[in-house]
């Protein structure tokens, strides 16, 4: 149940919190698309059984959707799984787990419809071939029923999807329960059972409303707490510093928390640095796609036909000479642009939109205006915001796009996060699948119990919203399986009530034994507050990890001086103190998103190829080498032992060209 909002000023932190232990069967942390998926499907599978779910945030506005969407990129609709397979390969430079999204490319529409039935509305095409939004396209029925959505691509739908989150979140909640929710709880650390190897047991977390620490024992658990924001330097600091493209909620905990209980990562040093509008964080898809504007350069070149673009472009083949350019390969070619000297981008809204205007009467051209601010208002309301700030109207002035720092991400347009099992059919090959006692357990990672989905699962990209919430559903109906076929089980942990206790609330204590000693209380011999930490891990990433300050490049040699610094950044953390529930929150984030980040680089490290150019490139080791490299990196941390392992799989081609 979700607490309500915190009175003016942020709540104390207590040194002895309450303490609320709970076993239930099946555990499911996060409330993002993945997570309201896994809610709405599981009860249907496991009924009688325990189940709880554990949010950060409040599930109406958290995660990636909380502000809302105007598109749902994934609709498989008259178009083909294999087709989608093709298109996520194609995106992603070749290395991708082709069963896993398949899998994904045959379950997603099943949840678009439901959106649709619980509320969503679906632009349609009219049958003269016009778009009707909103309460007009209700009249042509439900895309179930046969209505044709508005493409913007191949793939996407448009939406009038102000509220998508709280609709998508209404009905998890309505499935599951309010009495099995519990919002406004960090997840601190999962917890390994004391007997069983390798086995998950439960995790352990605290309110950020209450000082009190959550112990919680299930016999198998999903993670799906998104991807990592906020550990490269954002192009805007001081008023901008909060500013960010993907959700502020998320800060590597999936990747964090599975790892450190050994859980294999694969394609770690895949990251997504997307093209946005600058300043503003403003999606490019519906202007590119929708509004088929056009990328100038600072001399008002379309650059992307240029012959200098074609013959960069070669150099990628088949990548980069594919009928659809890949993301990061569009991200090359405006660096390319910008470091020529014939920068700044600019998406040339003026044109677009009298191109579109030429058709239309009065009526019609207002409302096209008002879709080129819908977009923005349904997702990224900031940029609007932006856009009035700076008088831009976009028929009238065109806005620059820019490449912005860094996110990982799993389910948008990249690939990093667990390696997990795919389904149980006898065309994936063997090593793709696993589970436990000889049964495969779909979306599980290596450790048993353990299951993820969205921004969790890596090597399978281009999921975004509705695969997220189907990859969840799929996750919850193993997980189902699971907890029936080990009835027998029952997790013990390894740790004390008061050892948890002490882990979680250590920040806490080292304020109040400390905080006296100096007038000025965020600067203190004893300890370190988490927003210099933050500030410090930003800085040291955006110079030498290849953020935007070096135009995504790193070398063998910058690399070699970023992980001398985040291994003293990891014994630092040891040392964060908080004073109030918020901090304690900062300093928990700051911790998952130091090691995330480590996790990411010492990918980068290994991988001695520049697979994603555009993304991130390593200067020792330019262009592909697929020779030694057409494989996936994994990597896995040794919670035993505290060491870290970099190691290659075998790709396997499923999908013919
Ligand atoms: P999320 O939905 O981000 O959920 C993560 C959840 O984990 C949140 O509830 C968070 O509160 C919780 N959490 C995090 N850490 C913890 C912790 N330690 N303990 C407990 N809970 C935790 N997709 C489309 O289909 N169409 C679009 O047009 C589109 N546009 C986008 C625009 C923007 C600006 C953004 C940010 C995303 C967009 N996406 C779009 C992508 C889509 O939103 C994501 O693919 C999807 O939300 C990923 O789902 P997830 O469940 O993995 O993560
Ligand atoms: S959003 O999800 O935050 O809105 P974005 O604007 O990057 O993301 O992209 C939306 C969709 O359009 C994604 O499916 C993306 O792959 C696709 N897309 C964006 N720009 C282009 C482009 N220039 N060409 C082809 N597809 C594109």
């Amino acid at each position: 149940m979700a607490l309500p909002n915190k009175p003016v000023g942020e709540l104390k932190a207590d040194v002895n919190p309450e303490v609320e232990e709970r076993e239930v069967d099946i555990l499911i942390v996060g409330g993002g698309m993945a997570a309201c998926g896994a809610a709405f499907e599981i009860k249907k599978w496991a009924g009688d059984k325990k189940i709880l779910l554990v949010d950060k945030a409040a599930m109406e506005r958290s995660g990636a959707v909380a502000q809302g969407l105007s598109a749902i990129n994934t609709y498989i609709g008259e178009n083909t799984p294999d087709d989608y397979v093709r298109m996520v390969r194609n995106d992603l430079m070749g290395i991708v787990r082709e069963d896993l999204i398949f899998d994904l490319g045959t379950h997603v529409d099943d949840s678009v419809h439901l959106f649709e039935e619980w509320g969503l509305p679906v632009w349609k095409k009219s049958e003269e071939g016009k778009n009707l939004d909103g309460k007009r396209g209700l009249k042509m029925g439900t895309l179930k029923s046969g209505a044709k959505p508005v493409r913007t691509g191949k793939w996407q739908i448009m939406i009038n999807g102000e509220s998508y989150k709280r609709i998508v979140a209404e009905a998890a909640k309505l499935a599951l329960g309010e009495d099995n929710i519990l919002e406004r709880v960090f997840i601190v650390e999962l917890l390994l059972d004391a007997n069983v190897e390798n086995q998950i047991a439960g995790a352990v977390g605290f309110s950020v409303r209450e000082n009190k620490v959550y112990i919680i024992k299930a016999k198998t658990m999903m993670v799906a707490c998104g991807g990592a924001v906020n550990i490269y330097m954002p192009r805007s600091v001081g008023e901008g510093k909060g500013r960010a493209w993907y959700p502020v909620w998320n800060a590597g905990s999936t990747y964090y928390l599975c790892m450190k209980v050994g859980a294999e990562l694969s394609m770690m040093e895949n990251r997504f640095t997307p093209a946005r509008f600058k300043d503003g964080y403003g999606p490019v898809g519906a202007w590119f796609l929708l509004f088929k504007a056009k990328a100038l350069n600072g001399l008002g070149e379309a650059y992307v036909a240029s012959d200098a673009a074609k013959a960069e472009l070669e150099r990628y083949a088949p990548y980069g000479t594919a009928a659809i350019t890949p993301t990061c390969l569009r991200n090359h070619l405006m660096l390319f642009e910008m470091k020529e000297g014939r920068g700044p981008i600019i998406m040339d809204t003026v044109t677009a939109l009298a191109e579109l205007g030429k058709t239309m009467d009065k009526k019609e051209l207002k409302h096209l205006e008002s879709e080129a601010w819908e977009d923005f208002l349904d997702m990224t309301c900031g940029q609007a915001n932006l856009w009035c700030a700076t008088n831009t109207e976009p028929e009238k002035k065109n806005s620059e796009i820019m490449p912005t720092e860094p996110y990982l991400l799993g389910s948008h347009s990249g690939c990093c996060g667990m390696w997990v099992s795919g389904p149980d059919y006898d065309w994936v090959p063997d090593d793709y699948k696993w589970g436990d006692a000889g049964k495969v357990y779909n979306r599980m990672t290596t450790v048993k119990g353990l299951f993820t989905a969205g921004d969790g699962v890596g090597c399978s990209g281009h999921k975004f919203s509705s695969g997220s919430h189907a990859e969840g559903r799929m996750a919850a109906k193993q997980m189902a399986r699971y907890v029936r076929d080990h009835a027998d089980f029952t997790p013990t942990l390894a740790q004390s009530t008061e050892e948890l206790v002490n882990l979680v609330y250590k920040p806490v204590k080292l304020y109040y034994e400390n905080y006296q000693y100096t007038t000025a209380e965020d600067i203190n011999p004893a300890y370190i507050k988490p927003s210099g930490m933050a500030l410090r891990l930003m800085k040291a990433t955006n110079e030498y990890g290849g953020g935007w300050a070096t135009y995504y490049q790193t070398s063998d040699k910058m690399l070699e001086i970023v992980m001398d610094m985040l291994a003293v950044m990891r014994e630092d953390i040891e040392k964060l103190a908080a004073g109030d529930l918020h901090e304690l929150m900062r300093a928990w984030e700051i911790s998952h998103r130091i090691w995330t980040v480590e996790a990411h680089l010492r990918h980068i490290q290994f991988r001695k190829e520049t697979r994603y150019p555009g993304f991130y490139y390593n200067a020792d080791h330019p262009g592909q080498d697929d020779a030694n490299w057409f494989c996936f990196t994994n990597s896995k941390y040794d919670p035993k032992a505290g060491t870290w392992e970099c190691f290659k799989r075998d790709y396997h081609k499923i999908i013919p060209d």
